[in-house]
């Protein structure tokens, strides 16, 4: 096997799904033949318009639907082989929550499905929300979750095992502008962490922001795929970005570039960039929040651009240890906090080791007992539906 082969994490070969009706007859070809390679460590976007068949190639990539025709195999296995299913973190097009459990509970709950042992699992469950930005909803029932919030909850819920591929369907619907671009941070810092991320959007600045690849699909077949990159570079053009400059020299430049063989240069485009409204909005919330303006809606992230600005910031995981809930808030409705999506917790979910790790002091030992009193409901419940746990 080379080098080239090994890292192919899937890889379909005429891949064809075609639904059938009651009497067998062909009702929709939604996949027709589509040919990829998607490889370890890169974002992978699937683009389309509705109906394109880009759900049906995911939910068969995950071993729900069976190909009609073609070949499909994920980290050199077929999609139904059960070994791989603990590699694969999916966030469904729909957030399908448990609505009675708490968000702790729900990531619990997951875990569990996946054998982690009880204190890996509120270990895991915590940093994730911290992650998410719903450290402050810890103990809130996810049934009373805005869109956005449940959305966060699928996201967190996708990486409670630590995948190694990650597929996320319109991970950003419902999201404000600062949960998508903490999406696409925790996109890119898992990219840059060895996993591989499928990423499908209508939100084509998210898809242009974050991948790496990608195949546009329409009516069940690729129409174009590749390097984004090299794709959308507009090779016949160069642009030059420099500060202000006077109408005197930008006459001479035209004059200078006609000298030097430039045809058109009446034609040359001189005007001031536009800045991207993503940052612009950004730009906007963290100045209110810097004038300590009130809101009562959501609070999230606005402290990710300088977190990422500096990947080595331990300070940013100090703060987040001291937000850790203490058991009053635990007991008590908790307080609003500014959640963050943090590199170096993100690191320590996806590089941590299976086994559970062992409370070393005093301390520690009663906040996990704390802790799994709190989420009795969720143990109970488990231990119910999964006695071998
Ligand atoms: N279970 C099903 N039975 C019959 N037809 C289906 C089924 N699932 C999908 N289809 C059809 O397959 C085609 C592709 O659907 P798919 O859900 O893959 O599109 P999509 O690209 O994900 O669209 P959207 O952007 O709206 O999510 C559509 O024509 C759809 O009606
Ligand atoms: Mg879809």
């Amino acid at each position: 096997m080379t080098e080239a082969t090994q890292n192919i994490v899937v890889e379909a070969k005429g891949l064809t799904k075609i639904f059938k009706d009651f009497w067998g007859r062909p009702k929709a070809r939604a996949v027709n033949g589509i040919d990829f390679q998607i490889r370890q460590g890169q974002v992978f976007g699937f683009l389309g318009p509705n109906g394109s068949g880009k759900s049906t190639t995911i939910k068969m990539i995950l071993g729900l639907l069976y190909p009609t025709r073609g070949s499909l195999t994920v980290f050199g296995k077929e999609p139904q082989n059960v070994d791989i299913k603990s590699r694969i973190g999916y966030l469904p097009e729909e957030t399908y929550l448990y609505k009675y459990l708490t968000a702790f509970e729900t990531l619990d709950f997951f875990g569990a499905l996946f054998g982690q042992e009880p204190s890996v699992r509120q270990e895991r469950s915590r940093q994730l929300l911290e992650m998410v930005g719903l450290a402050h909803a810890y103990n809130r029932p996810v049934g009373e979750f805005s869109k956005g919030m449940a959305r966060r909850i699928g996201l967190a819920q996708a990486l409670v095992n630590d995948p190694d591929l990650v597929i996320l369907d319109e991970p950003t619907s419902g999201l404000d502008p600062i949960g998508c671009r903490e999406v696409k941070d925790i996109i890119r810092i898992l990219a840059s962490r060895g996993k591989t991320i499928i990423l499908c959007s209508h939100l084509l600045a998210d898809v242009q922001d974050v991948c790496d690849d990608m195949i546009v699909l329409y009516g069940g077949k690729i129409r174009a795929s590749g390097e984004l990159k090299e794709i959308l570079r507009e090779e016949d053009k160069t642009r030059v970005v420099c500060p202000t400059l006077s109408e005197q020299t930008v006459a001479e430049l035209r004059q200078w570039l006609a000298a030097k063989g430039v045809q058109n240069v009446d034609s040359i485009a001189v005007d001031h960039p536009v800045k991207n409204l993503e940052d612009f909005f950004l730009d906007v919330v963290k100045q209110a929040r810097e004038q300590s303006l009130d809101t009562s809606g959501a609070h999230g992230g606005g402290e990710i651009p300088d977190y990422l600005a500096d990947p080595n910031n331990n300070a940013v995981l100090d703060q987040l240890r001291r937000r850790e809930p203490t058991a009053e808030q635990k007991q008590e409705a908790p307080k609003e906090e500014k959640p963050a999506v943090n590199q170096d917790l993100l690191n320590k979910l996806t590089q941590e080791p299976k086994a559970a790790p062992k409370p070393q002091t005093d301390e520690e030992k009663s906040k996990e007992a704390e802790l799994q009193e709190a989420n009795k409901k969720a143990n109970d419940f488990l231990a119910g539906k999964f006695s071998k746990k």
